[in-house]
């Protein structure tokens, strides 16, 4: 059995499902099971050799990460701050937009997704500022930016399953993606940026929002995933074009696939959100929504078209560009 096998079997042994959903549960085993293989074809040999090459001799850092400052302040962004030219900020932090604690061995290794188009400023502000927050919490991590090519219609769906997939290519061992919305600064670095048991969604109390959550299903923002559970789900649907409705389908996927949300305290999960320009609204995304439980095993990242046109490895990040295609008429 393989290791992913593993880690769902032991999951339905550690809830003690019942027998009628274990039977549930194996079924849709076989289903991930043919998910992860179609993954294991894509995957490809060219993965850093960083991600293996950890100094095994060095002890495992504290589970309390020792540098946490708590509740942040944001800081402009310098005037000699740059993320075009090799930045004279973050210098501990190597090509690609990758980290590990030099003095002890990460115990989490993660990937951060930023789906992006068009807000520069706004990038710039949310890499001078998250850096810095990882390295404290001494994450193994990479930040990937995945920009939607073209004018066409945003697709946030299409654009983070590529980003999945491409990453998986790229360093097939890790097991933890944080999902995160270019315009959110975390304000407390106590909130932090791994894996749990279940789907965790961090952006909790965001200013937009007075600091509430405005309703008991969202996980729109950042959310954190399992590589397993972001096969489990099948991704993101790729069905929604424009602004809104595909993290509510997120929700929809995590429930039906008898996974639970969980979240930190909205004492600590806050977040300020940088001002930019709306994207236009889909008018059809509640009637899409309507069809989220039926669309999972055959909507998602099982199926996902896309074109990757470009990879560049800059200071701070590593930088996708992807066709999701034409919105269809
Ligand atoms: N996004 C982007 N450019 C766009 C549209 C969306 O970079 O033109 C990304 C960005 O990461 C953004 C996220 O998609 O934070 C969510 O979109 P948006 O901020 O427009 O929606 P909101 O969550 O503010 O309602
Ligand atoms: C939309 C979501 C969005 C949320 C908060 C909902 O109506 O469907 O996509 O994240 O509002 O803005
Ligand atoms: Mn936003």
């Amino acid at each position: 059995m393989d290791q992913y096998a593993q880690t769902s079997m032991s999951y339905v042994q550690e809830n003690n499902l019942s027998n009628s959903s274990r039977r549930i549960f194996s079924k849709k085993l076989d289903s991930f099971e043919e998910t992860y293989k179609i993954f294991v074809h894509s995957i490809v040999n060219n993965y850093f050799p960083t991600v293996e090459n950890r100094n095994t001799s060095l002890n495992y850092c504290p589970p309390i990460p020792p540098d946490l400052q708590g509740p942040l302040i944001i800081h402009e962004v310098p005037k000699t701050f740059s993320l075009t030219s090799n930045s004279s900020y973050h210098t501990d932090v190597q090509f690609g937009g990758y980290y590990q604690p030099k003095a002890c061995l990460a115990r989490h290794k993660v990937a951060i997704i930023v789906p992006y188009r068009d807000r520069w400023d706004i990038l710039t502000h949310f890499l001078f500022h998250t850096h810095q927050i990882l390295q404290r919490q001494q994450l193994d991590y990479r930040i990937y930016v995945c920009e939607q090519a073209f004018n066409t219609t945003f697709n946030k769906g299409i654009v983070m399953n590529g980003c999945f997939k491409e990453i998986l290519k790229l360093e097939p061992d890790t097991p933890c993606f944080i999902m995160h919305d270019v315009d959110l600064l975390l304000i407390d670095d106590r909130n932090m940026y791994t894996c749990p048991l279940y789907p965790r969604h961090l952006s909790v109390a965001v200013d937009k929002f007075k600091f509430y959550l405005p309703y008991a299903q969202l996980v729109g923002g950042v959310l954190a995933m399992r590589r397993e559970h972001y096969l489990l789900v099948n991704g993101y649907s790729t069905n929604y074009w424009g602004w809104g409705g595909e993290d509510d389908d997120m929700h929809a996927r995590i429930v039906k696939k008898h996974l639970k949300v969980e979240r930190p305290p909205t004492s600590i999960a806050r977040y300020k959100m940088l001002k930019h320009t709306h994207q236009k609204l889909n008018p059809a995304r509640m009637k899409v929504l309507r069809t989220a439980h039926i669309r999972i095993d055959s909507d998602g990242v099982n199926n996902v078209k896309y074109n990757l046109l470009n990879t560049t490895f800059y200071h701070l990040y590593t930088h996708f560009l992807i066709d999701v295609g034409e919105q269809p008429k």
